[in-house]
């Protein structure tokens, strides 16, 4: 917005901005100027400066006021000599609308107020007797890290501004100043203010962003977990029970909030190659031929395509890819072995092959927890890892045992009811 009063100027300036392409309006008088500003929404403001005189400026300050909170309110001045101290009193009431402020004679005097008060700025001399003003920011920053601290000294030479503004100062100046310097430094104080909270404010919005896209992620792998349980129901809480074991292996193992729950999805989803894999396979209710157990096999990389595109904060699935690797690079797809494996895949591993042999098969029964801990305990340090197998044989039998809901009679009926 151009505003002027000498419509001429205005004109000459907003046809100046429009070639340069940017949208442009043009305000006549002050009075017009500042009610379209309150009220529209506008980047610039190009002002002939003759119109902020003293009498007609207050519209335009209570646009400021509306427009930006203040985040400086309440100031400490801390002077040992009165008069200094009167002073900058005098110019903070003169600054725009006035700020709250309290005094204090010395050091220990201002601490206390800082103790019992909240204060968004001190302005402090340096040279005071007793408590210097360095040693009171410090002393104070302790308690309140984001108080602002304007020092101000009279042996300006004496000092290096940066050394000043690395103790914690947020400026600094020096004995005689003038309005117009406190005003300035103040405002730009503001201005970092109102960025670092805008800065906050965006973080914030991000992370509950982030947040509700993990939770919707979560929601994406639990409704994938459930389809394939509806097409192989011999599956049905197969994913579950080897996502609860291996999250136990990762806590016995000590792992990280965002490794468990990589683990915790990934089983749910383990096996969700299975789905392009005939019923007629997976309920079969004798040994696989070698041209069924090939299709079977591929199960981990097709899981590995349906999920790779899907842009997980956790590698879900490289997991599922290698969920059936074996240390000694006996496993498949890609043959890997030891490091090569993720550790979250070999935990799966573990835990899939203590749950698949601890529960019915179609094609044959349980084996039993026993025998699922043995084969584990046997082929330590050769197909599975010997610190995963330990963290496996930490945890009580129990919580190992199949849902005895889950009986060879009830899923053989489930899987004649899908054919
Ligand atoms: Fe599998």
């Amino acid at each position: 917005m151009v505003v002027d009063d000498e419509l001429e100027y205005g004109n000459m300036v907003q046809k100046m901005l429009q070639e340069m392409g940017h949208a442009c309006e043009v305000a006549e008088d002050d009075f017009e100027a500042p009610a379209r500003i309150a009220n529209e929404q506008f980047d610039l403001v190009i002002s002939d400066q003759h119109l902020l005189k003293p009498n007609l400026a207050k519209p335009y300050e209570k646009i400021e006021r509306q427009v930006m909170e203040l985040l400086i309110r309440r100031i400490l001045i801390v002077d040992d000599e009165e008069d200094y101290r009167m002073l900058v009193y005098r110019l903070c009431q003169k600054i725009d609308h006035g700020y709250s402020c309290d005094l204090a004679a010395n050091g220990h005097e201002a601490l206390d107020l800082i103790i019992r008060g909240r204060y968004d700025l001190v302005i402090a001399d340096i040279h005071m007797y007793g408590f210097t003003g360095i040693e009171l920011m410090r002393a104070a920053q302790e308690l309140y890290p984001e108080l602002e601290f304007i020092l101000i000294t009279g042996h300006a030479p004496e000092y290096e501004f940066s050394d000043i503004i690395d103790a914690g100062a947020s400026d600094f100046i020096s004995k005689p100043f003038a309005l117009g310097e406190l005003k300035a430094k103040i405002g730009r104080i503001e201005k970092e203010q109102r960025v670092l909270r805008s800065l906050r404010e965006s973080n914030l919005q991000l992370s509950e962003s982030y947040d509700q896209l993990k939770l919707v992620l979560e929601d994406l792998i639990n409704a994938l977990g459930s389809a394939l349980e509806m097409k192989d129901l011999y599956t049905a809480g197969h994913q579950k029970r080897v996502s609860d074991i291996a999250c136990q292996i990762a806590r016995n193992m000590g792992l990280s909030h965002k490794q468990i729950t990589a683990i915790r999805l990934a089983s749910l989803v383990h096996d969700i190659g299975k789905i392009s894999i005939p019923s007629e396979i997976l309920s079969k209710p004798s040994k696989l031929d070698e041209l069924e157990f090939g299709l079977v096999k591929r199960h981990s990389s097709i899981g590995y395509d349906i999920l790779k595109r899907t842009p997980f904060p956790w590698p879900i699935a490289k997991i599922v890819l290698q969920h059936h690797e074996r240390m000694d690079g006996s496993g498949y797809p890609q043959g890997l072995s030891g490091d090569e494996i993720l550790l979250e895949a070999r935990i799966i591993g573990v835990a899939d092959v203590v749950e698949a042999m601890s529960s019915h098969r179609p094609y044959r029964a349980a084996l039993g927890i026993e025998k699922a801990l043995e084969e584990i305990s046997m082929n330590k340090g050769i197909l599975y890892d010997p610190d995963v197998v330990d963290a496996c044989l930490m945890i009580e039998d129990c919580c190992l045992c199949p849902d005895p809901s889950r009986t060879a009679p009830r899923q053989t009926e489930a899987a004649q009811s899908l054919q």
